[in-house]
Parts: C-alpha cells; structure tokens; sequence
C-alpha cells in the first residue's frame, strides 16, 4: 500500500501511523478514532510554502481550507507553519480566534454569510471577506458605516471553468450557487459595485474551480481567465486588483491506483502562466493565494474501528461490521467515494479477502467501502480506512445519538489527543 508516508509497519507486521502502532493506538484510545500524522501535515504545509516562495518569489499567501479539517491544534499547526487560513462559517472564525490565529491571515468564505456572521467576522478583525453575492455587499456597506471602516474584500468570480470532469471543458458553470457569472457580465458589474461602494475597499477576485483534482491544467486555464477578467477591469473600469485567490481543489491518493499531480507542481506551472499572461497583457503579477484543504489533512489521517460481526452471505458478499460509519465518515454515503482498507494486526499479509465494510447505523446505505480487499478480517481486530484527514471529521454528525470519535495527533510515535471523545452526556447536552 503506497498512500502516503503516514502509513508503515512495524516489526510485529501491525500498521504504523506517524511512527505509532495502530493496533496499539486502538487500545489505548479506543475506536472508533481519527488518527493524523502531523510530521506529514507539516510537510504537506511547507511543500505548499515553498513552492510559493520558489516559484512565485514569496508574492503570495497559502490559505489552509479549514472546512476540510477545522480544530484549535489543527489552526495552531497551520499558524505555526506561516500560512493564513480560509474559513466558511462562524464556528471556523471562532475555533480559529480561540486557537489564537492571526485573524487578519483569515479569508471569510460562504455564499450566504448571515448578518450575524458578517458582524463577527468584522469584530474579529478578519482579514478579507470573500463576498459572494450583491446582497452581501450591500450588507457589509452599511456594517462598513456602522464600524466606520472600510472592509476589505474580495469578490467570487465563476470563472466558467468546469474541472469536476477528467477533461475540464469551460461550460456549466454559470448554474453554481457561489459567486458571480463571467460570462452573463455579472461579475462586471459586481466589480463596478463595489467600487462604487464608500465602505467597500475592493482588494481582488477569487475563485475556486473545484475539489479533488489530479490535473494541473484546468487550474491554469483558471488562471488565464482570471487574469483576462483583471486586465478588462484595469484597462476598461481603472480600477486596480491587486489580489488573486485561486482557490484550492488539489487531488490526494485515496486509492494505490490513484496518481495525483505533485502539488509542488502546481504552483511551478501556474506561477508561469501567471508571469507570462501579465507580461503580455502589460498588468502587474498579482499577489496571489491558494487554498488547498485535502492536500494538507487528507492523506496524513486514517480512521481505525474495531470489527464486529463478519457475515458471509454466500454468492452474494462478506459484511465486516465496524463499530463506526456514515457517521464518522458519510463520504462513501454522500459521494461513493473510493477508499483503501487493511486489518491493522495483520498488515504484513496479503490483502486478499474481498469484503464490504458496513457501519454500525440503521441504514442500509451505511456502508464504507464496497468490494474491497483487506486482509482475514476476525472480530476484534482493528480495521485501517486510509486518507479519511479532510472532509470526515468535519462532516461528522451525531445520527443515531452516535458519539463522534476523538482525534489523536501523532508525532514520530509520540500520541496525544486534539479532539475528545464525544461522551453520551455531550449528546444531551442541548436537550431541553
Ligand atoms: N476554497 C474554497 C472556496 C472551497 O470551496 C474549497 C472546498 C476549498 C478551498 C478547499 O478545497 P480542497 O483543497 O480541500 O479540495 N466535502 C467534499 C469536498 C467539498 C469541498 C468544498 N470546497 C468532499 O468530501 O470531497
């Protein structure tokens, strides 16, 4: 199994995580549990910080997406990495105030911002919002007069570039629920709007063409559009962009088949056509930002179960029971997203079983894989699912009155927890 660095093993043929045995980890902490790998969070940090630094000359800001993993020790990790951070919500803004984050290295994301959000994220001193729709922007004018500031924004282009197929084709795109049009000349007027407006102090444009994706060249086309809509806008309108947020969307391994361009190449391609577009379109080399969120979390965490019932039906399939699911990882449920699984106690065998792993909730699409291979699963042993750091914590709920698991941080072997175990009394807890 070739996912990433994280995942090794040891000389009891256990799994290792971060250096830790998982098997060990399941006892010590229970299961279900995410664990993460923070040697390779930090890498995947400084791999993203680098490659700005060596190909962009430093012009620029990576943004963790924190929707793909949100926690004060996750908001400390990125802030002691040097990066800023793309929040979508109120409760992000909070985690991240509490973690102690720099807010004005926050970047306040969302296509329906409350009135009460707006009002938080300006009192926390965030540092850019990115405004989605003209009603937003009326709203954080008139909040601009009521703090007697100018707000710093950013305005959501779709940038009509459709990545979510293999060959990206620029169609489509106009039927999204985030930002405005390039096409119908909405985002134009948008621009036009915001300069116009007194408490509006307009930065640049953002866009963000998609998630998971392994080809670098949409997000070059992505940004050739941008950098087309910069130029109109200074050259027609002469109003100055000095932002570019290019959003995020870089494709990890899920699957050992899976073969994702190396993020460092991203920014090497992209900083060229950056270079040379405004070179030819005589604009200045903005300063940019991106926003990776899987890159970062996704391929350093793994979740681990204990597997109860194991039931054969014959000609049909094999259930291996875990004691988690949909709950603590609804993207098989929502997406029939593609995962690797191993028997951590057995690692070092072949994984030649083919079994399909269900959850523990009373849902018959509660299922985590299906068809998959794992070593001889028996009750008891500690199931691996890989690549679960982004966008399973963070969708997690409670269906079934289910406690969500805890996470632990590992670091070359040493364990710690960063999120505890919901406990039966936390899911009362707002019960009246
Ligand atoms: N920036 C913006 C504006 C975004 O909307 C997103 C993700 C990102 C950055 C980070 O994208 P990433 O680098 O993580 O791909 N729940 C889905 C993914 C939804 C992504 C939403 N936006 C999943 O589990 O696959």
């Amino acid at each position: 199994m070739n996912i990433s660095e994280s995942f090794g093993c040891n000389e009891k043929g256990h799994l290792t995580i971060g250096g830790a045995d998982a098997v060990e980890l399941a006892k010590e902490y229970s299961t279900p549990l995410y664990v993460l790998d923070e040697q390779e969070i930090r890498k995947n940090c400084r791999g993203f910080v680098n490659s700005m630094n060596e190909y962009y000359g430093g012009n620029g800001l990576v943004l963790y997406a924190s929707k793909a993993f949100s926690c004060k020790e996750m908001y400390r990790i990125v802030m002691s990495e040097g990066m800023g951070a793309d929040v979508v919500s109120g409760g992000e803004i909070y985690t991240a105030l509490k973690a102690g984050f720099p807010m004005d290295k926050i970047y306040f994301h969302g296509n329906n911002k409350t009135y009460d959000e707006l009002v938080f994220a300006i009192e926390s001193g965030v540092g850019r919002i990115v405004v989605d729709n003209i009603f937003e922007l009326e709203t954080l004018n008139s909040l601009a007069a009521k703090y007697g500031k100018k707000i710093d924004v950013l305005l959501r282009i779709k940038p009509g570039v459709n990545a979510h197929t293999h060959d990206f084709v620029r169609t489509g795109q106009i039927d999204s629920k985030f930002g405005f049009a390039l096409e119908t000349g909405e985002a134009m007027e948008a621009i036009k709007a915001a300069n116009a407006s007194v408490g509006i102090n307009l930065v640049g444009i953002h866009c963000h063409i998609g998630s998971q994706i392994f080809d670098i060249s949409p997000f070059e086309y992505a940004a050739k559009v941008m950098l087309e809509f910069i130029e109109k806008i200074e050259k027609d309108e002469g109003i100055e962009i000095v932002e570019l947020n290019l959003g995020g969307g870089f494709g990890i391994k899920y699957l050992d088949s899976d073969n994702p361009a190396p993020f460092q190449n991203y920014m090497e391609r992209v900083s060229k056509v950056i270079k040379s577009e405004c070179a030819a379109r005589e604009i200045k080399t903005p300063y940019i930002l991106i926003e990776p969120g899987r890159a970062i979390v996704g391929a350093a965490g793994a979740t681990l179960y204990t597997i109860g019932a194991v039931k054969e039906i014959p000609d049909i399939r094999t259930y291996v029971t875990v004691d988690g699911g949909m709950n603590d990882n609804p993207r098989y449920i929502l997406y029939k997203s593609e995962y690797e699984a191993a028997v951590a106690d057995k690692f070092s065998q072949e994984r030649d079983f083919t079994v399909t792993i269900a959850g523990k909730c009373c849902e018959s699409g509660d299922l985590i894989q299906e068809n998959t291979k794992i070593q001889k699963p028996e009750i008891g042993d500690t199931l691996a699912v890989f690549s679960t750091g982004a966008y399973n914590y963070s969708m997690a709920s409670n269906y079934n009155r289910i406690p969500r698991p805890a996470t632990v941080m590992v670091n070359n072997g040493e364990s710690r927890v960063i999120i505890k175990r919901e406990t039966y009394e936390d899911i009362i807890r707002n019960d009246v």
